[in-house]
């Protein structure tokens, strides 16, 4: 079978440890469909910056340009800034290797609770597609500091036509495979430069896509909506800060960060895409053993339906929905006891 050189960087706190049990499951599924991922570990995280001053070497892009694919943990710990941590790996691979959508499936799990009383499976599935290489996340501003009352900061936000339509477009593309509908969050009542424009660039592509329901909703009232009606939510587009909140909230209506993957996409395959679960690294539970693999495992079934091994990518799926339906096996988050390594083998052997 087929061969595919994969790069893990596992990073901080529980990124290690689901990283561990998604690599497990990852390896049997492969085992199991005849076919083999290579794997390189690099040990690029907070602790190596403590060690050696920078979070991934000189030449880390370059090195992570040759793999098929990249599983990431995560990234940050106390002790070093965030804005230092994550602007020394995570976000300069989302953008050398232009990973402008970040795609982050949200579906509640039989088996598992939804923080929303009586919500069903098929009340909660939505996919969130978020901008992944600008808007508000932009090195452009500064401080201006004084020490007087006067004192301020500035930080720009920057939206390309390039940059939205690309991911507006994409949102649509998606939506033509599952609902039918896509909700644009928006925020052009308070930002008067970008959120217009996205707007207006959501609005000339939507035109394209008749046979698409479109929405335009405030990010806020869109929060609401998430918790009260997420039944009428299909496809979520989102610039980079809205989509980042909005995923975490999707998360724990569909029972908690534990079970939320995330794909960092190059939707054209001329660089390698990243994926993750959408959790941090979880300082308050580091080192305990009991964090839920489930999201990076996951993120694992996105990296392999990325690869084309789409059998497989479904088996994992199945695995874990499997076990959770038992509910035999469930760490802390999901009301159990298990650790994560036993729920991590609990998916492995279920796959088979
Ligand atoms: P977090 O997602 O790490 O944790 C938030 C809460 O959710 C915590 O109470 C944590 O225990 C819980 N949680 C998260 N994942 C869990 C899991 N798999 N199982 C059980 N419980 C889980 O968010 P945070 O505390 O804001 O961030 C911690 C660090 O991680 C920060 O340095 C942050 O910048 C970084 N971070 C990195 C990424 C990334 O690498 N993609 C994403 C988010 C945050
Ligand atoms: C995520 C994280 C990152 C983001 C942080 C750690 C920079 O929250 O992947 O959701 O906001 O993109
Ligand atoms: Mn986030």
């Amino acid at each position: 079978g087929r061969a595919y050189a994969i790069a893990s960087i596992p990073g901080d706190g529980i990124g290690v440890d689901v990283t561990r049990e998604a690599r497990k499951v990852l390896d049997r599924a492969a085992d199991r469909h005849g076919f083999a991922l290579r794997w390189t570990e690099f040990d690029w995280s907070c602790e190596r910056y403590t060690r050696t001053g920078s979070m991934m070497p000189e030449d880390g892009i370059d090195r992570l340009a040759e793999f098929d694919g990249i599983l990431l943990g995560a990234v940050g710990f106390p002790g070093v800034p965030d804005h230092v941590s994550l602007w020394g790996l995570l976000i300069p691979v989302r953008r050398a290797f232009a990973q402008y959508v970040n795609l982050r499936p949200v579906r509640l799990l039989p088996g598992t609770t939804s923080a929303l009383a009586g919500r069903t499976v098929d009340e909660l599935e939505m996919v969130i597609v978020r901008e992944n290489s600008e808007g508000e996340y932009s090195e452009i501003g500064g401080r201006h500091n004084t020490g007087q009352p006067s004192e301020f900061v500035l930080q720009t936000s920057v939206f390309t036509r390039v940059g939205v339509e690309r991911i507006i477009r994409y949102a649509f593309e998606l939506a033509r495979t599952r609902a039918g509908r896509v909700c644009s969050a928006t925020k052009s009542n308070g930002l008067i430069h970008s959120m217009p424009y996205w707007d207006e660039i959501f609005t000339e592509i939507a035109a394209g896509y008749p046979d698409v329901h479109s929405e335009q909703m405030h990010v806020d009232a869109l929060a609401a909506r998430m918790v009260q009606r997420p039944d009428l939510l299909d496809v979520v587009v989102a610039s980079n800060l809205f989509g980042d909140i909005l995923s975490d909230l999707a998360a724990a209506v569909t029972g908690g960060l534990g079970m939320a993957p995330s794909g960092n996409i190059n939707p054209p395959g001329e660089h390698p895409s990243m994926f993750e679960a959408v959790h941090g690294s979880a300082p308050d539970i580091a080192g305990k053993g009991i964090a839920n693999p489930v999201a990076q495992i996951l993120a694992g079934a996105m990296l392999l339906e990325h690869l084309g091994q789409l059998d497989a990518a479904r088996a994992v799926h199945a695995a874990v929905e499997k076990v959770l339906a038992e509910g035999a096996v469930a760490t802390p988050d999901l009301g159990g006891t298990a650790t994560t390594a036993e729920l991590g083998s609990a998916v492995a052997d279920a796959v088979g």
